[in-house]
């Protein structure tokens, strides 16, 4: 059986990392995929690879771009059933070293990309019957990584968001569902550098036993993409149809037993 079969789903940030493995295990379900992302050499390697996925250049920031994406994908496919706002991206600093460029970036890619995304989804949807948003937020949404506070800022604000999008859509019987995920680390291309960063940035700073880009931590494996593509495929499907404004937490346990563990 293929569970999200003959949906047409978009996936930003779909060129690396979890986007990446969202983008093959919806294929593999059954799904017709758009992979959307700034790196065009990569995003066209993994479309070819996955078949069943086209890549198309688009950069979440800018709504100009969603605009066309949008218009895009309802010529191509003629509708829109799914949307993972995956892209995203990372800064480190605490709250004495954070910068304003940082805490922007992050907010305009992480956030705004977020926004702009439910904006020109939710009426291609509508036209398409219904659908469903999937937005990619992180532990650092609910616990205090503050090496990295601005980023934690950042996806708080899309679980909040995610809350909005689904009462707005259910409210108005938009047949639209919209959930968050939030992952603990994830062995992928944006954490494999933030340890050094974080050591040439703050210096002797300490980190908390529990803190995810520890790999000795109790329970701290990191995960792989795939634990989290697994819950995109579940939240994309229609096995998830009476789940919205809700949350998935994939951390194995490290956002509750963090703190008590040494
Ligand atoms: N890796 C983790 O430990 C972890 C943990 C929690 C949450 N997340 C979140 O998961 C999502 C995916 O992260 P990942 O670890 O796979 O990272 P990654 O760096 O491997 O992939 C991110 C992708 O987003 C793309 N991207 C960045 N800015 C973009 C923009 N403006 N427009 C379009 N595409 C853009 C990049 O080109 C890249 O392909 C992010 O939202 C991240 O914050 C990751």
């Amino acid at each position: 059986m293929q569970r999200v079969n003959g949906k047409v789903v978009i996936v930003t940030g779909g060129a690396s990392g979890i986007g990446e493995a969202d983008v093959r295990l919806l294929a593999e379900q059954g799904a017709r995929v758009i992979l959307a992302d700034v790196e065009e050499e990569k995003g066209r390697a993994v479309a070819q690879r996955t078949g069943n996925a086209e890549f198309v250049r688009h950069d979440v920031s800018s709504e100009a771009d969603w605009e066309d994406l949008i218009a895009r994908v309802v010529a191509r496919y003629g509708r829109l059933d799914g949307l993972v706002n995956n892209a995203g991206i990372i800064r480190v600093g605490d709250p004495c070293t954070i910068t304003l460029d940082a805490l922007r970036a992050m907010m305009t890619v992480n956030l705004e990309g977020t926004v702009l995304g439910c904006k020109h989804a939710i009426p291609a949807m509508i036209d398409s019957g219904g659908g469903s948003i999937v937005n990619i937020a992180s532990i650092g949404a609910v616990s205090g990584l503050y090496f990295y506070g601005g980023y934690c800022a950042s996806k708080g604000a899309v679980a909040s968001y995610t809350r909005s999008v689904a009462a707005y859509c259910a409210v108005n019987k938009l047949g639209i569902r919209c959930n968050t995920v939030l992952p603990g680390g994830v062995d992928t291309p944006l954490v494999s550098g933030l340890e050094a960063e974080m050591a040439a940035q703050m210096p002797g700073m300490r980190i908390p036993p529990s803190a995810p880009v520890q790999p000795d931590a109790p329970q701290m494996r990191s995960a792989v993409p795939e634990d989290i593509a697994n819950a995109v495929v579940y939240l994309i499907s229609d096995e998830s149809s009476f789940m919205s404004g809700g949350e998935i937490r994939i951390d194995n346990c490290a956002s509750i037993i963090a703190a008590v563990v040494e």
